[in-house]
């Protein structure tokens, strides 16, 4: 894919991010053009990447092979408007990840249908560990497939959906996932805190904790179940702490939360395409 040119609309956290990993693997920085209206974003991302940067959304994507939309859902309207003209006779790959922002609205903004590929990355991309699902339109082909999930393997790990309609439940799974787990971290500081740790070493233990258990469920190719069994001797105190839990609701509560989230991801999509 070195000789792919792939185009950002959008210079923020997300982009930078997909950047800095295209980098990393080798891709070669002038093959990498972005398009951001700051001139401080501009100066400082192509002095500390060397890829080409432009005030110009439709210079930039003007010999791409891949056009990453990485704008707020809020600016895509405007921005695929404003670049659509420029599209048509052309055949780019495009690669949305912009949440809650459906195929069909793209391509009416746009005014052209383009191959697309609909992205849900979460925030741990930033630190190369994110978890993106992608979806691909009929338009896409096997290579531009590949191509997608090359660009967003280089911020984490990919999986591939069958439906449009399953990124909605991605973004209330591993999009919101990532606070969710956050505010386990919060919660188990402050126990920590409350029984008499002091506050930074009640913090650390619960961070360093949260890892390791994420490492291992991940590594040990064992299921979760099986792991908290294994730390979860009869008549100890894990079995006192797990049992106080279950008693609490904690999986009927994260599974209500999941599908509030899900519930506002599609409510956001609705009114993301009455623009
Ligand atoms: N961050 C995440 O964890 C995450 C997770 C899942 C999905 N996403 C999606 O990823 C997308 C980008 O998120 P982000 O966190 O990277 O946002 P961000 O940091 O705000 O980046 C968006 C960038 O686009 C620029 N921009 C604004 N108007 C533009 C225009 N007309 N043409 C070109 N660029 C323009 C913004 O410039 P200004 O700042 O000057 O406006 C900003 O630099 C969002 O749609 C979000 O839904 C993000």
């Amino acid at each position: 894919m070195s000789k792919t040119i792939i185009a950002f609309i959008g210079g923020g956290n997300m982009a930078r991010a997909l950047i800095g990993g295209l980098l990393r693997s080798g891709h070669p920085a002038t093959a990498i053009h972005v398009a951001d209206p700051s001139q401080d974003a501009r100066e400082t991302l192509n002095r500390e990447t060397g890829v080409p940067c432009f005030s110009d959304n439709v210079q930039a994507i003007e010999t791409a092979d891949v056009i990453v939309l990485a704008v707020k859902p809020g600016q895509l309207p405007p921005v695929c408007r404003a670049v659509g003209p420029a599209l048509a006779g052309r055949n780019p790959l495009l690669v949305s990840i912009v949440a809650g922002t459906r195929c069909a609205d793209i391509h009416r903004w746009l005014g052209t249908t383009l191959p697309l590929v609909r992205v849900m990355p979460n925030t741990p991309a930033l630190i190369g560990a994110g978890a993106s699902a992608l979806w691909a339109d009929e338009n896409v082909n096997a290579d531009q497939r590949r191509i997608a999930g090359e660009i967003l393997g280089t911020a984490g790990t990919t999986v591939w959906l069958d439906k449009e309609s399953e990124l909605d439940v991605v973004t209330a799974i591993s999009g919101s996932g990532p606070a969710y787990f956050f505010l386990f971290i919060e919660a188990l500081s402050e126990a920590g805190e409350q029984l008499g740790l002091p506050a930074d070493t009640a913090a650390r233990l619960a961070r360093q904790t949260a890892l390791g258990a994420a490492r291992m469920s991940l590594e040990s190719g064992e299921d979760p179940a099986t792991l908290r069994q294994r730390v979860t001797s009869p008549g100890g105190t894990t079995e006192r702490g797990i049992a106080a839990l279950e008693t609490g609701h904690l999986r009927e509560l994260v599974i209500q939360a999941a599908a509030a989230a899900h519930r506002r991801a599609e409510e956001l999509a609705d009114a993301a395409g009455d623009s």
